[in-house]
């Protein structure tokens, strides 16, 4: 066994993006010591491929917006699957979490009163999105480690956690390794927060980076916490589908949230023949309002390429499959024609350098071509709604990874101020929990020595699997047989190719030495991602209907009864056990928001 190197913190944060930098921040500032431990460089996270902005109902854009039309919204668009009690504290707190990242040096754009200015984005009832043109998450990192470098928070870059260190039923820490050096490391810690984003890149096309392997789902699941509603998986509808080189890559809300429109191949403006049946009267505020809508009147205040993203998404893989697609598979989203090229270059300036460079197309004369790519998982780790703690002692979980707040749906914006809101919530009850305890348990010799053979496993020469290969096989097993569209004997199929994925990935080899190697970093990520694909691919399976981001060829219509229930997922004695469990109620001054008769002026 070899020689580890040991840090020590009260509290240690899995993860650098929006929650991981909020709640190390927080928890450093209830005085207890703080290591924060990032996959990739800090600042380099998915937070920043939220470019539209975060929403808070502010009501600087529309005075009638508040909590309490957030929190309708946020329901709705997650087809009332979400966890009603994270989405109160969500909604009521945002406004205070944007106006902190304010203080602390965030530039958002003005209104002409010089306010922050907000703009419109699917399934919000009024303009609520704060934003920085079509860099708000670049904005609020860049914020955050700002202010982040300055709390004594001790921060280790390119570091891989291979496992969380489990003793006497609580988390102590974490085994992890330098991706450098490939050198072990052994986190001590009192408590752990799990922020390590989603787990994009279990599917080929997305708008993940190569961090999005779905580590802390993983680590959660494998440490015995309880995952829930796996199956819901968000396809944003708009990512650049050409050149191959860069498909997937976002092509930010914001886009339609300024007025572009989505064509057809034959020019038409095809979102009107989408809008679902019973939507128009479900978040109209009058009939007047809801018949304007559905006759198509493109003068009607939301536009229907502002549908919630599953709708969108689906709307898009429509129009191809009916031979009405864009060239390489898409569909046209046309701001050119919306809007003049100063205002597209003031307030989309990432999409118009986005496209120039990687495109050579130019935006503010041109439609762009784009199609659904996976952009976000509503799913995750199971918390307690108030601490963020999970169903294991001590460890905690904030952000994407975290299950519950966005149900069967997230509306966009809403991810970053999750991000503020609960990676907060996450961090000071993390150092709470962490100031509890008299004292950090060690981990044992025989654990550690276990997590390194286990580490170094793919460098076996008997071993002859590649992990590039089944890396390949495992984003095309989850793009054809769980992917937007779902039916049972495709998942049964795609159940029975993931174990087979399994089994090849106990066989993964990889070549040369520890020192930076790729390639053992992909074989290690690998074991995540098996593990996350199996917990979706399940749940898509055992949910028989369709809701938000979860769609059944073969039971096409949401279920009454289902809409009870969530889905929890958790490991017991190896085996993976999937259950629905009835939800709490939603109490009576919360159901009472459902309907709200919206104010006016
Ligand atoms: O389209 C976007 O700018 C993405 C925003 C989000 O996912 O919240």
């Amino acid at each position: 066994m070899e020689s580890y190197e040991i840090k020590e913190h009260d509290v240690l944060v899995i993860g650098a993006g929006g929650a991981g930098l909020r709640a190390a921040i927080e928890a450093s500032a209830q005085g207890v010591s703080v290591g924060l431990v990032c996959k990739s460089l800090l600042g380099k996270a998915h937070t920043v491929m939220a470019e539209g902005g975060m929403a808070a109902s502010l009501g600087n854009t529309d005075p009638r917006d508040n909590w309490e039309v957030h929190f309708r919204d946020t329901i709705r668009g997650g087809k009332n699957l979400n966890n009603w009690r994270m989405v109160e504290i969500f909604c009521r707190e945002a406004a205070e979490r944007v106006a902190e990242l304010e203080e602390w040096g965030a530039l958002f754009d003005r209104t002409k009163e010089g306010l922050i200015a907000q703009r419109n984005f699917g399934g919000h009832r009024y303009p609520r999105l704060a934003h920085v043109g079509d860099r708000t998450g670049l904005e609020l990192i860049r914020t955050l480690q700002n202010h982040g470098i300055h709390q004594g928070i001790d921060i280790y870059m390119e570091c891989c956690i291979v496992e969380l260190l489990k003793e006497e039923g609580r988390v102590c820490g974490a085994f992890g390794f330098w991706r450098e050096s490939g050198q072990f490391v052994v986190f001590r810690a009192k408590s752990v927060v799990l922020a390590t984003g989603g787990l994009g890149k279990i599917f080929r096309v997305t708008s993940n980076s190569w961090e999005g392997t779905g580590d802390g789902h993983a680590l959660a699941y494998r440490a015995g916490a309880e995952l829930t509603d796996m199956e819901f998986v968000q396809f944003h509808p708009t990512g650049m589908v050409w050149p191959p080189s860069v498909q997937g890559i976002l092509v930010t809300e914001g886009v339609r949230g300024e007025g572009g429109v989505l064509k057809n191949s034959e020019g038409r403006r095809f979102m009107f023949d989408y809008i679902p049946d019973t939507f128009a009267a479900e978040t109209s505020d009058t009939e007047e309002e809801a018949s304007r809508w559905l006759s198509g009147d493109p003068e009607a205040r939301r536009p229907p390429e502002l549908l919630t993203r599953d709708v969108v998404a689906r709307a898009i893989r429509s129009e191809r499959l009916a031979g009405r697609g864009s060239p390489h598979g898409g569909a046209f989203l046309d701001i050119a024609g919306q809007r003049n090229a100063e205002l597209i270059k003031r307030k989309l300036p990432s999409m118009y350098h986005q496209f120039k460079k990687l495109g050579n197309l130019d935006i503010t004369t041109t439609p762009m071509e784009v199609g659904p790519t996976c952009h976000y998982m509503m799913g995750g780790v199971r918390v307690e709604p108030e601490t963020t703690m999970s169903t294991v002692e001590g460890l905690f979980a904030a952000g994407e990874v975290a299950g519950g707040l966005h149900g069967a749906n997230r509306l966009g914006g809403n991810s970053l101020t999750d991000l503020l809101v609960f990676g907060t919530r996450a961090g000071f009850h993390a150092a709470k929990y962490s100031r509890e305890q008299s004292d950090t348990i060690e981990p044992s010799k025989q654990l550690l020595k276990k997590l390194e053979k286990l580490a170094l496993e793919p460098f076996d020469p008997e071993r002859t699997e590649n992990p590039y290969g089944l890396m390949a096989d495992l984003q095309e097993t989850m793009e054809l047989h769980t992917g937007i569209i779902r039916e049972s004997d495709e998942m049964e199929k795609g159940i029975e190719l993931l174990q087979a994925l399994k089994i090849r990935g106990e066989r993964l080899h990889v070549e040369g030495n520890r020192q930076y190697n790729p390639a053992w970093h992909y074989a290690l990520d690998l074991r995540n991602m098996l593990c996350v694909a199996e917990t979706i691919t399940l749940a898509a399976l055992k949910r028989e209907e369709s809701r938000g981001g979860h769609t059944r060829e073969d039971f096409p219509e949401s279920s009454d009864s289902l809409q009870k229930v969530n889905t929890f997922i958790r490991e017991v004695n190896g085996r993976m056990i999937h259950e629905h469990r009835e939800r709490e109620p939603m109490p009576e001054y919360l159901k009472k928001l459902m309907n709200l008769p919206l104010k006016e002026g």
